[in-house]
Protein backbone atom coordinates (compact mmCIF):
# COMPACT_ATOMS: atom_id res chain seq x y z
CA UNK A 1 0.00 0.00 0.00
CA UNK A 2 1.52 3.44 -0.75
CA UNK A 3 1.96 4.90 2.61
CA UNK A 4 1.75 8.62 0.76
CA UNK A 5 -1.18 8.40 -1.22
CA UNK A 6 -3.34 9.68 1.85
CA UNK A 7 -0.71 10.89 4.57
CA UNK A 8 -3.25 12.60 6.56
CA UNK A 9 -4.43 9.11 7.53
CA UNK A 10 -3.37 6.42 9.33
CA UNK A 11 -3.61 2.16 9.62
CA UNK A 12 -5.40 2.59 12.63
CA UNK A 13 -8.58 3.56 10.67
CA UNK A 14 -8.98 0.11 9.14
CA UNK A 15 -7.95 -1.94 12.55
CA UNK A 16 -10.99 -0.06 13.86
CA UNK A 17 -13.66 -1.54 11.15
CA UNK A 18 -12.73 -4.86 12.48
CA UNK A 19 -16.22 -6.67 13.85
CA UNK A 20 -18.53 -3.41 11.98
CA UNK A 21 -21.04 -4.42 9.57
CA UNK A 22 -21.16 -2.94 6.20
CA UNK A 23 -24.51 -1.90 5.88
CA UNK A 24 -24.63 1.40 4.38
CA UNK A 25 -21.16 3.05 3.57
CA UNK A 26 -23.18 6.61 4.81
CA UNK A 27 -21.81 5.15 8.90
CA UNK A 28 -18.32 4.92 7.41
CA UNK A 29 -16.26 8.14 7.89
CA UNK A 30 -14.93 9.44 4.22
CA UNK A 31 -11.38 8.77 5.69
CA UNK A 32 -12.43 5.17 6.56
CA UNK A 33 -14.04 4.63 2.80
CA UNK A 34 -10.76 6.18 1.59
CA UNK A 35 -8.67 4.03 3.83
CA UNK A 36 -10.59 0.66 1.91
CA UNK A 37 -10.64 2.56 -1.64
CA UNK A 38 -6.24 2.61 -0.39
CA UNK A 39 -6.65 -0.98 0.36
CA UNK A 40 -8.05 -2.05 -2.51
CA UNK A 41 -6.20 -0.65 -4.96
CA UNK A 42 -2.99 -2.48 -3.34
CA UNK A 43 -4.54 -5.67 -2.94
CA UNK A 44 -5.64 -5.51 -6.85
CA UNK A 45 -2.28 -4.81 -7.76
CA UNK A 46 -0.80 -7.49 -5.89
CA UNK A 47 -3.32 -9.92 -7.06
CA UNK A 48 -1.76 -9.02 -10.82
CA UNK A 49 1.98 -10.66 -9.22
CA UNK A 50 0.28 -13.27 -6.92
CA UNK A 51 -3.61 -14.53 -6.91
CA UNK A 52 -3.25 -16.26 -3.85
CA UNK A 53 -3.24 -14.12 -0.39
CA UNK A 54 -4.02 -16.54 2.25
CA UNK A 55 -4.52 -13.96 4.93
CA UNK A 56 -8.17 -15.16 5.40
CA UNK A 57 -7.03 -18.91 5.66
CA UNK A 58 -9.78 -21.41 7.86
CA UNK A 59 -12.08 -18.47 7.72
CA UNK A 60 -15.88 -18.91 6.05
CA UNK A 61 -18.42 -15.90 4.40
CA UNK A 62 -21.69 -16.99 4.66
CA UNK A 63 -23.57 -15.66 1.30
CA UNK A 64 -27.70 -15.58 1.70
CA UNK A 65 -28.95 -14.37 -1.66
CA UNK A 66 -33.07 -13.75 -1.66
CA UNK A 67 -32.28 -13.01 -5.46
CA UNK A 68 -30.04 -14.48 -8.44
CA UNK A 69 -26.49 -12.62 -8.76
CA UNK A 70 -23.76 -13.26 -11.27
CA UNK A 71 -21.14 -10.80 -10.09
CA UNK A 72 -22.00 -10.12 -6.25
CA UNK A 73 -21.58 -14.38 -6.06
CA UNK A 74 -18.67 -15.00 -8.33
CA UNK A 75 -16.57 -12.17 -7.09
CA UNK A 76 -17.58 -12.79 -3.30
CA UNK A 77 -16.58 -16.24 -3.47
CA UNK A 78 -13.44 -15.88 -5.74
CA UNK A 79 -12.60 -13.02 -3.22
CA UNK A 80 -12.45 -15.33 -0.16
CA UNK A 81 -11.20 -18.31 -2.33
CA UNK A 82 -8.05 -15.65 -3.41
CA UNK A 83 -8.27 -14.67 0.46
CA UNK A 84 -7.38 -18.54 1.75
CA UNK A 85 -10.88 -18.82 2.85
CA UNK A 86 -14.28 -20.41 1.69
CA UNK A 87 -17.98 -18.78 1.14
CA UNK A 88 -21.02 -21.03 1.05
CA UNK A 89 -23.42 -19.98 -1.66
CA UNK A 90 -26.93 -20.02 0.25
CA UNK A 91 -29.36 -20.05 -3.03
CA UNK A 92 -32.49 -18.10 -3.02
CA UNK A 93 -34.79 -20.07 -0.72
CA UNK A 94 -32.56 -22.50 0.30
CA UNK A 95 -32.06 -21.37 3.82
CA UNK A 96 -34.88 -20.46 6.23
CA UNK A 97 -34.55 -17.10 6.87
CA UNK A 98 -37.89 -15.68 7.39
CA UNK A 99 -39.64 -18.41 6.74
CA UNK A 100 -39.56 -21.32 8.81
CA UNK A 101 -37.17 -19.44 10.97
CA UNK A 102 -37.19 -15.61 12.26
CA UNK A 103 -34.77 -13.57 10.56
CA UNK A 104 -33.32 -12.84 14.16
CA UNK A 105 -33.13 -16.56 14.91
CA UNK A 106 -31.04 -17.07 11.35
CA UNK A 107 -28.07 -14.13 12.08
CA UNK A 108 -28.03 -15.35 15.87
CA UNK A 109 -27.44 -19.10 14.37
CA UNK A 110 -25.54 -18.09 11.13
CA UNK A 111 -23.10 -16.02 13.21
CA UNK A 112 -22.00 -18.82 15.54
CA UNK A 113 -20.74 -20.52 12.35
CA UNK A 114 -19.34 -18.56 10.10
CA UNK A 115 -16.77 -15.44 10.64
CA UNK A 116 -19.06 -12.88 7.94
CA UNK A 117 -21.92 -12.95 6.46
CA UNK A 118 -23.05 -11.22 2.64
CA UNK A 119 -26.17 -10.88 2.24
CA UNK A 120 -28.61 -10.16 -0.98
CA UNK A 121 -32.04 -9.28 0.28
CA UNK A 122 -35.63 -7.76 -0.90
CA UNK A 123 -36.14 -5.41 1.51
CA UNK A 124 -33.72 -3.22 3.42
CA UNK A 125 -35.38 -3.77 6.68
CA UNK A 126 -34.62 -7.58 6.35
CA UNK A 127 -30.72 -6.91 5.93
CA UNK A 128 -31.47 -4.28 9.06
CA UNK A 129 -32.77 -7.17 11.18
CA UNK A 130 -30.05 -9.33 9.70
CA UNK A 131 -27.55 -7.28 10.98
CA UNK A 132 -29.17 -5.84 13.84
CA UNK A 133 -28.81 -9.51 15.90
CA UNK A 134 -25.68 -10.81 13.86
CA UNK A 135 -22.71 -11.35 16.38
CA UNK A 136 -20.18 -10.96 13.11
CA UNK A 137 -20.00 -8.31 10.46
CA UNK A 138 -23.07 -8.05 7.79
CA UNK A 139 -22.23 -6.71 4.16
CA UNK A 140 -25.28 -5.46 2.26
CA UNK A 141 -24.71 -7.40 -0.97
CA UNK A 142 -27.92 -5.38 -2.28
CA UNK A 143 -31.34 -4.43 -0.95
CA UNK A 144 -33.75 -4.28 -3.79
CA UNK A 145 -35.75 -0.94 -2.60
CA UNK A 146 -32.78 0.78 -1.25
CA UNK A 147 -29.17 0.54 -1.99
CA UNK A 148 -25.94 -1.31 -3.37
CA UNK A 149 -22.56 0.05 -1.50
CA UNK A 150 -20.42 -2.39 -2.31
CA UNK A 151 -21.18 -1.99 -6.25
CA UNK A 152 -21.13 2.16 -5.20
CA UNK A 153 -17.90 1.73 -3.47
CA UNK A 154 -16.39 -0.47 -6.34
CA UNK A 155 -17.65 2.42 -8.65
CA UNK A 156 -15.48 4.88 -6.60
CA UNK A 157 -12.62 2.43 -6.56
CA UNK A 158 -13.19 2.02 -10.87
CA UNK A 159 -13.23 6.24 -10.49
CA UNK A 160 -9.83 6.02 -9.25
CA UNK A 161 -8.10 4.36 -11.10
CA UNK A 162 -9.18 5.93 -14.23
CA UNK A 163 -9.12 9.92 -13.22
CA UNK A 164 -6.44 9.27 -10.23
CA UNK A 165 -9.08 10.57 -7.56
CA UNK A 166 -12.85 10.69 -5.99
CA UNK A 167 -12.39 14.04 -5.38
CA UNK A 168 -13.93 16.97 -6.83
CA UNK A 169 -15.40 15.49 -10.23
CA UNK A 170 -19.00 15.79 -11.79
CA UNK A 171 -20.85 12.15 -12.35
CA UNK A 172 -24.02 12.14 -13.89
CA UNK A 173 -26.64 9.26 -13.05
CA UNK A 174 -29.51 9.45 -16.03
CA UNK A 175 -32.94 7.49 -15.99
CA UNK A 176 -33.82 5.21 -13.06
CA UNK A 177 -32.09 7.37 -10.76
CA UNK A 178 -35.00 6.29 -7.79
CA UNK A 179 -33.50 2.50 -8.23
CA UNK A 180 -30.64 0.98 -5.67
CA UNK A 181 -27.76 1.95 -7.58
CA UNK A 182 -29.05 5.85 -7.95
CA UNK A 183 -29.67 5.91 -4.26
CA UNK A 184 -25.84 4.78 -3.45
CA UNK A 185 -24.08 6.25 -6.00
CA UNK A 186 -25.68 9.68 -5.49
CA UNK A 187 -24.39 9.03 -1.38
CA UNK A 188 -21.30 7.73 -1.65
CA UNK A 189 -19.79 10.07 -4.25
CA UNK A 190 -21.16 13.05 -2.64
CA UNK A 191 -19.43 11.74 0.86
CA UNK A 192 -15.81 10.88 -1.44
CA UNK A 193 -16.49 14.78 -2.35
CA UNK A 194 -17.62 14.51 -6.22
CA UNK A 195 -20.45 16.48 -7.11
CA UNK A 196 -23.56 14.70 -8.73
CA UNK A 197 -26.33 15.13 -11.41
CA UNK A 198 -29.46 12.98 -11.26
CA UNK A 199 -31.46 13.15 -14.48
CA UNK A 200 -34.54 11.66 -14.29
CA UNK A 201 -38.45 12.08 -14.87
CA UNK A 202 -40.10 13.17 -11.75
CA UNK A 203 -41.60 9.70 -10.94
CA UNK A 204 -37.67 8.60 -11.45
CA UNK A 205 -36.26 10.85 -9.43
CA UNK A 206 -33.84 10.00 -6.13
CA UNK A 207 -36.30 10.04 -3.30
CA UNK A 208 -36.49 12.95 -1.35
CA UNK A 209 -35.02 11.05 1.98
CA UNK A 210 -31.76 9.97 -0.58
CA UNK A 211 -31.75 13.73 -1.56
CA UNK A 212 -31.49 14.93 2.87
CA UNK A 213 -28.84 12.30 2.87
CA UNK A 214 -26.85 13.38 -0.14
CA UNK A 215 -27.21 17.26 0.55
CA UNK A 216 -25.61 16.38 4.03
CA UNK A 217 -22.66 14.74 2.62
CA UNK A 218 -22.39 17.78 0.10
CA UNK A 219 -22.35 20.16 3.14
CA UNK A 220 -19.51 18.01 4.56
CA UNK A 221 -17.35 17.36 1.16
CA UNK A 222 -17.72 20.29 -0.41
CA UNK A 223 -19.71 18.72 -3.24
CA UNK A 224 -22.68 19.14 -4.85
CA UNK A 225 -26.55 17.86 -5.53
CA UNK A 226 -28.10 18.71 -8.78
CA UNK A 227 -31.71 17.29 -9.63
CA UNK A 228 -33.19 17.95 -13.02
CA UNK A 229 -35.29 16.50 -15.72
CA UNK A 230 -33.06 17.57 -18.68
CA UNK A 231 -30.87 14.29 -19.94
CA UNK A 232 -28.76 16.75 -22.21
CA UNK A 233 -28.20 19.02 -18.83
CA UNK A 234 -27.02 16.51 -16.84
CA UNK A 235 -24.21 15.16 -18.65
CA UNK A 236 -22.99 18.65 -19.81
CA UNK A 237 -19.54 18.91 -18.31
CA UNK A 238 -20.08 15.48 -16.22
CA UNK A 239 -16.82 13.05 -15.88
CA UNK A 240 -18.61 10.32 -16.03
CA UNK A 241 -22.12 8.99 -16.22
CA UNK A 242 -23.86 6.51 -14.75
CA UNK A 243 -27.18 4.17 -15.65
CA UNK A 244 -28.67 1.35 -15.00
CA UNK A 245 -31.30 -1.19 -15.60
CA UNK A 246 -34.91 0.25 -16.20
CA UNK A 247 -36.37 -3.14 -14.82
CA UNK A 248 -35.59 -6.59 -13.19
CA UNK A 249 -38.54 -9.28 -12.74
CA UNK A 250 -41.25 -6.91 -13.27
CA UNK A 251 -44.05 -8.50 -15.69
CA UNK A 252 -44.19 -7.22 -19.49
CA UNK A 253 -46.98 -4.40 -19.08
CA UNK A 254 -44.46 -2.65 -16.26
CA UNK A 255 -41.71 -3.20 -18.06
CA UNK A 256 -43.16 -0.91 -21.18
CA UNK A 257 -44.56 1.39 -19.16
CA UNK A 258 -41.00 1.92 -17.86
CA UNK A 259 -39.73 2.36 -21.28
CA UNK A 260 -42.49 5.19 -22.44
CA UNK A 261 -41.18 6.98 -19.31
CA UNK A 262 -37.60 6.49 -19.29
CA UNK A 263 -37.29 6.27 -22.91
CA UNK A 264 -35.80 10.14 -23.46
CA UNK A 265 -33.19 9.26 -20.95
CA UNK A 266 -31.42 6.38 -22.87
CA UNK A 267 -27.54 6.80 -22.91
CA UNK A 268 -27.12 6.89 -26.81
CA UNK A 269 -24.71 8.03 -29.25
CA UNK A 270 -26.87 11.64 -29.41
CA UNK A 271 -26.57 12.14 -26.14
CA UNK A 272 -23.39 11.54 -25.52
CA UNK A 273 -22.44 14.37 -27.97
CA UNK A 274 -23.09 16.53 -25.16
CA UNK A 275 -20.52 14.70 -22.99
CA UNK A 276 -17.45 16.50 -22.20
CA UNK A 277 -14.09 14.86 -23.74
CA UNK A 278 -12.54 12.26 -22.24
CA UNK A 279 -15.87 11.61 -20.08
CA UNK A 280 -16.06 7.64 -18.96
CA UNK A 281 -19.68 5.39 -19.44
CA UNK A 282 -20.27 3.19 -15.98
CA UNK A 283 -22.54 0.71 -15.19
CA UNK A 284 -22.85 -2.14 -12.75
CA UNK A 285 -24.45 -4.81 -15.07
CA UNK A 286 -26.62 -6.63 -15.98
CA UNK A 287 -27.33 -3.90 -19.16
CA UNK A 288 -30.55 -4.64 -21.36
CA UNK A 289 -28.47 -3.71 -24.54
CA UNK A 290 -30.85 -1.05 -26.50
CA UNK A 291 -32.88 -0.52 -23.56
CA UNK A 292 -31.15 1.97 -20.80
CA UNK A 293 -27.84 2.67 -23.35
CA UNK A 294 -27.32 1.60 -26.81
CA UNK A 295 -24.45 -1.10 -27.52
CA UNK A 296 -23.05 1.79 -28.67
CA UNK A 297 -22.26 3.12 -25.61
CA UNK A 298 -21.82 0.11 -23.86
CA UNK A 299 -19.18 -0.78 -25.96
CA UNK A 300 -17.17 2.13 -26.35
CA UNK A 301 -13.54 2.60 -26.03
CA UNK A 302 -15.03 5.51 -22.83
CA UNK A 303 -17.20 1.96 -22.02
CA UNK A 304 -15.28 1.62 -18.15
CA UNK A 305 -18.10 -1.25 -16.96
CA UNK A 306 -15.84 -4.51 -16.97
CA UNK A 307 -13.27 -2.40 -15.10
CA UNK A 308 -16.18 -1.80 -12.38
CA UNK A 309 -16.97 -5.53 -12.92
CA UNK A 310 -13.32 -7.00 -12.05
CA UNK A 311 -13.15 -4.39 -9.40
CA UNK A 312 -15.76 -5.93 -7.07
CA UNK A 313 -13.35 -8.64 -6.43
CA UNK A 314 -10.55 -6.45 -4.88
CA UNK A 315 -13.08 -3.93 -3.33
CA UNK A 316 -14.78 -6.43 -1.75
CA UNK A 317 -11.48 -8.12 -0.46
CA UNK A 318 -10.46 -5.20 0.73
CA UNK A 319 -13.78 -5.11 3.07
CA UNK A 320 -13.63 -8.67 3.84
CA UNK A 321 -10.32 -8.04 5.37
CA UNK A 322 -10.90 -5.04 7.37
CA UNK A 323 -13.86 -6.34 8.62
CA UNK A 324 -12.84 -10.18 9.45
CA UNK A 325 -9.50 -8.96 10.10
CA UNK A 326 -6.25 -10.61 10.49
CA UNK A 327 -4.48 -11.64 13.73
CA UNK A 328 -0.89 -12.64 12.89
CA UNK A 329 0.95 -11.62 9.88
CA UNK A 330 1.17 -14.51 7.20
CA UNK A 331 4.65 -15.49 7.42
CA UNK A 332 5.38 -14.78 3.44
CA UNK A 333 7.40 -11.41 3.14
CA UNK A 334 6.01 -10.02 0.49
CA UNK A 335 1.86 -10.23 2.23
CA UNK A 336 3.69 -8.47 5.27
CA UNK A 337 2.71 -4.26 3.96
CA UNK A 338 -1.05 -5.07 3.71
CA UNK A 339 -1.18 -7.24 7.24
CA UNK A 340 1.23 -4.48 8.88
CA UNK A 341 -2.22 -2.07 7.88
CA UNK A 342 -4.79 -4.43 9.30
CA UNK A 343 -2.93 -5.34 12.48
CA UNK A 344 -3.36 -3.82 15.95
N1 LIG B 1 -24.00 -5.44 -10.22
C1 LIG B 1 -24.46 -6.54 -9.57
O1 LIG B 1 -24.69 -6.51 -8.35
O2 LIG B 1 -24.59 -7.63 -10.36
P1 LIG B 1 -25.28 -9.02 -9.93
O3 LIG B 1 -26.76 -8.77 -9.79
O4 LIG B 1 -24.94 -9.96 -11.07
O5 LIG B 1 -24.68 -9.47 -8.64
Amino acid sequence: MSPTAHPARGRADLVALRGRHFFTDQEYSRDELLDLLDLAVALKALYRRRPHTPFLEGRTLAMIFEHPSTRTRISFEAGMSELGGHAQYLRPGEIHLGGHETVADTARVVSRLVDAIMARTAYHTTLAELAAHATVPVINGLTDDYDHPVQSMTDAMTILEHFGTVEGLTCAFVGKCADAMGTSVALTMTRLGSSMVMAAPPEEQMTPETEALARANCAESGASLTLTDDAVAGVKGADVVFTVGWWWMQPEDEKNELRRVLGPYQVNEELWRHTKPGAKFMHCLPAVRGEEMTDAILDAPFSIVLDEAENRKHFQKALLLALIGIDAAPADPELGEIARALLP
